[in-house]
């Protein structure tokens, strides 16, 4: 490396923070406090597991930075504190962690949130692609961590299979209905979805807790006519909604409602705003299920107002600008985020047969599966420090 591209580390007069000036151009700051919570070395660090054996909260508030050196080789730099502890950072390390700049309040970097056009570029791969190729596997994750669902096609027609789907990423979340569940109209049904009835968009479960991150559908038969699958994303649908109706958006964000569902051995219930909205602004999750909500019990001056914001969110969850339509054939497979993707279906007859087995899982199993694989997979180029 030529010794003109070294990154430029400067303590400042204080020696509270150091400026590292990337060979790029770009800079950033980090707190003499914060990388002496972060230093590397084995007093600090457990070795193997990498772990932390420092007390964060030891650190004295004053602590400063009595020196720093980049050595000859340029791809570390050596910091001593005041009071003599020292530790050597990679520059690669510092790059990959800086915080200067970061924003809060953005959503979650790396979702893209859709609407009815996403239907030209479907999320879709096979069965076989994705069990075989990891590359196939990462990409079909990527896009459910991304846009909140994935198609896959040609997965085979047996019962059961849907299970297989999952552990080729994450754990199934075994319920009262099972470690799988059938989807089909039956005699004397329990829930609205054992019937040939059209279901609105909805998200599964909000009467559990924690509910359920992710939700498999496998299509094992549909020959009835109609049963088309719908989906929505949550996050695009209740970002618009907080810009065109923003006291709506409020009052859903903050007034939590009960979902509830009860048979013969079960009873959940459980309480969520419609729209969970963290304390730094980000969307991070959507309950919406008109058969499960319990009556309301809610602050009397909010009744009507929650009435007419429940109306305006689910008038922009059913409008054609933001649904997509999916005719699932036997061996589609939806793989979609419940925290985040609603699905619905248009009624189907009573003639002909239409048989889905779902199953649900959980978002934390998938995204790091797909970390693992990102690891052993390099599409770019390595960053040139
Ligand atoms: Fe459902």
């Amino acid at each position: 490396v030529n010794i003109v591209d070294a990154p430029l580390a400067v303590v400042s007069p204080s020696g509270r923070e150091l400026t590292v000036s990337w060979p790029d151009g770009g800079r950033s700051v980090f707190h003499a406090i914060w990388l002496r919570d972060n230093c590397p070395c084995a007093e600090c660090r457990h070795e193997i597991s990498g772990q932390r054996l420092l007390d964060t909260a030891s650190i004295p508030q004053s602590i400063s930075i009595a020196s720093a050196n980049v050595p000859n080789s340029v791809d570390s730099v050596e910091i001593t504190w005041g009071g003599g502890h020292a530790g050597r950072f990679a520059l690669d390390w510092l790059r990959q962690h800086a915080y200067t700049g970061a924003a809060g309040g953005e959503q979650e970097a790396g979702q893209t949130l859709w609407d009815a056009r996403i239907t030209e570029r479907l999320p879709a791969a096979t069965y076989s692609a994705v069990a075989t190729s990891q590359i196939a596997l990462r990409d079909s994750l990527a896009a459910v961590d991304e846009l909140g669902f994935a198609v896959l096609h040609g997965v085979p027609i047996e019962p059961g299979q849907v299970l297989r789907v999952v552990e080729l990423f994450g754990y199934v979340r075994e319920t009262n209905y099972g470690r799988l569940f059938d989807v089909q109209s039956v005699v004397n049904p329990s829930n609205l979805a054992f019937t040939g009835l059209a279901l609105g968009a909805h998200t599964d479960n909000p009467y559990r807790e924690p509910t359920p991150s992710l939700q498999l559908l496998h299509c094992l038969s549909s020959s009835a006519s109609g049963g088309e699958n719908t989906l929505v994303d949550g996050f695009r649908v209740a970002a618009e909604l907080r810009q065109t109706a923003p006291e709506a958006f409020d009052l859903l964000a903050w007034q939590p409602v009960r979902f509830t569902y009860r048979d013969e051995g079960t009873e959940l219930t459980a309480r969520t705003p419609l729209i969970s909205v963290a304390p730094w602004g980000e969307i991070t999750a959507v309950h919406f299920n008109n058969r499960s909500k319990a009556p309301l019990q809610i602050n009397e001056a909010l009744v009507e107002p929650f009435y007419a914001a429940y109306r305006a969110f689910a008038r922009l969850l059913a409008d054609p600008r933001f649904e997509i339509r999916l005719a699932l054939a036997p061996g589609d497979l939806l793989i979609m985020d419940n925290l985040r993707v609603l699905h619905g279906r248009t009624g189907f007859s009573a003639a002909g047969r239409r048989h889905l087995q779902g199953c649900y899982a959980d978002r934390d199993g998938l995204r790091s599966r797909l970390a693992v694989l990102n690891r052993s997979i390099r599409t770019e180029p390595a960053p040139t420090p």
